[in-house]
């Protein structure tokens, strides 16, 4: 497939080594400087790539989103932070006739944990324990609480009534670490997720971009892996 790679940073590089790995061709990739408000996504540049991957910032993404989804472009957002904006961007996607999936946490064993954590949630406050979250992300993270904790907090808010307290730690080169303890007065039980680089966040927004080609609407990266898992 071809690819675009909106946004040259950690994630843009990550992106397309794993593209290349998987025999893919990344045809563009933008920087913030030739990108000013979106200008950079030129109709040649859209009809060149078979799906856009934007991992940017979060004011970069609401508007280079919006650009996408006028072009009816298929795109892999994983940009975090812009959550208030998502009602609107499905919209346009819709009004479009483009794809988009998106993402605060690209990564299979996330995604896992996710369900991990619906567990130890159905399990442990009910018996008298009460959780908390904390997350570890690089110097340069911006958002804190991450998408993620807050993704694994709303799930263990849902399961047991009540919104574990985050602790965000933003320090170092860090990649990811998310950590919910469920403690009582005798003892505490943690599950920990450590990512050990980006390459797995990586591997999902391929996977993901390979899955959503040639489909239309707005999926979330969850919907496309369960439906994966009930195919398999
Ligand atoms: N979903 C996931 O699995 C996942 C995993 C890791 C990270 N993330 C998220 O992905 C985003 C990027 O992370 P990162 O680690 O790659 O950050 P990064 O290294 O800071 O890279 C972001 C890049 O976006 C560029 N940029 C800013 N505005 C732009 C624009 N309008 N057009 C094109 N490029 C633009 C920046 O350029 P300048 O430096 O010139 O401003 C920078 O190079 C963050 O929101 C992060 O939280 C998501």
């Amino acid at each position: 497939m071809r690819f675009g790679i909106v946004g040259a940073g950690k994630m843009g590089g990550e992106i397309e080594a794993m593209a290349s790995r998987r025999g893919h061709d990344v045809v563009w990739k933008l920087g913030s400087r030739e990108n000013t408000g979106g200008a950079g996504l030129t109709r040649e540049r859209l009809s060149d790539a078979d799906v856009v991957f934007e991992f940017t910032n979060p004011a970069a993404a609401a508007q280079n989103l919006s650009a996408l989804a006028r072009a009816g472009a298929t795109v892999v957002c994983g940009t975090t932070g812009w959550d208030g904006e998502l009602p609107r961007i499905v919209e346009e996607f819709r009004s479009g006739g483009g794809a988009l999936v998106h993402a605060a946490n690209f990564s299979v064993g996330v995604r896992q944990f996710f369900e991990l954590a619906k567990l130890g949630a159905q399990l442990y406050p009910p018996a008298g324990y009460a959780a908390y979250l904390v997350e570890e992300h690089h110097a340069e993270k911006r958002d804190a609480p991450s998408g993620t904790a807050r993704r694994i907090a709303a799930i263990v808010e849902s399961e047991s009534g009540t919104a574990p307290s985050i602790a965000s730690v933003r320090a170092g080169t860090v990649p990811g670490l998310h950590r919910l303890v469920f403690e009582s007065p005798e003892d505490e039980v943690e599950l920990v997720h450590r990512a050990r680089g980006r390459a797995g966040f990586a591997r999902g927004a391929v996977w993901a971009a390979e899955r959503i080609a040639g489909q239309r609407g707005v999926f979330e990266f969850g919907q496309l892996l369960g439906e994966a898992r009930g195919q398999s």
